[in-house]
């Protein structure tokens, strides 16, 4: 198999109808998928006050930590992560004193070649969602073929591949190489 086919990875899109009066965990730049050595920053938004929301992760290791304990540095109601490693990957989410939480998002690192960039979920029906399959050394604008659920769907020559007005029947597990 080529190298390239192997260091493909799999990325789930789901899309959810959101009900938001409530924090909103945003990620900048909006990819579920990082390279080791990403920088990352974290943010809780609102729409009323801005009280008391903390960050919070678990990974395979640890769980329930909060940003500026053994990972992270707090900016404000953001939390910056310069240097992604593979264990940073976990899920992620704002939770209040009160109890309600946010979003939650998915965070995984790798340290190989090859990413599917897509948006942090949640995805809203109607939307269009774009996909780049992404190399960590070279720009990203090489041919690049996509897969849902182990179909190929399209070969690209840009690299990227654009869903106009995602619905449901276009939830599944994407790749590319
Ligand atoms: C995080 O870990 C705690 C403790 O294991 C668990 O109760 C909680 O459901 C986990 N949260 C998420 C979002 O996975
Ligand atoms: C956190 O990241 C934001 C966005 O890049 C940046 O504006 C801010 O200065 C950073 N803050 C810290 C404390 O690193
Ligand atoms: C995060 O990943 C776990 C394990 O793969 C999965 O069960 C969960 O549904 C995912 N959550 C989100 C919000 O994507």
């Amino acid at each position: 198999m080529k190298e390239t086919s192997v260091l493909c990875l799999l990325f789930l899109i789901s899309l959810l109808s959101c009900k938001t009066n409530r924090a909103r965990l945003t990620v900048s730049p909006s990819s579920s998928q990082l390279f080791k050595g990403d920088f990352v920053s974290l943010s809780c938004e609102e729409d009323d006050s801005s009280a008391g929301w903390t960050l919070r992760r678990n990974t395979s290791k640890r769980q329930r930590t909060q940003c500026g304990s053994t990972w992270g540095k707090p900016a404000g109601s953001s939390c910056n992560i310069t240097l992604m490693i593979p264990q940073d990957s976990g899920v992620y989410w704002c939770e209040s004193r009160e109890g309600p939480i946010s979003n939650m998002v998915n965070l995984t690192v790798t340290g190989g070649s090859v990413i599917l960039q897509s948006p942090v979920l949640p995805v809203m029906e109607g939307d269009d969602v774009t996909l780049l399959c992404k190399t960590k050394t070279t720009p990203s604008n090489l041919p690049a073929a996509f897969y849902k659920d182990g179909s190929l769907i399209r070969k690209q020559p840009t690299g990227h591949m654009t869903i106009q007005h995602v619905s449901r029947s276009d939830e599944g597990l994407y790749k590319c190489d």
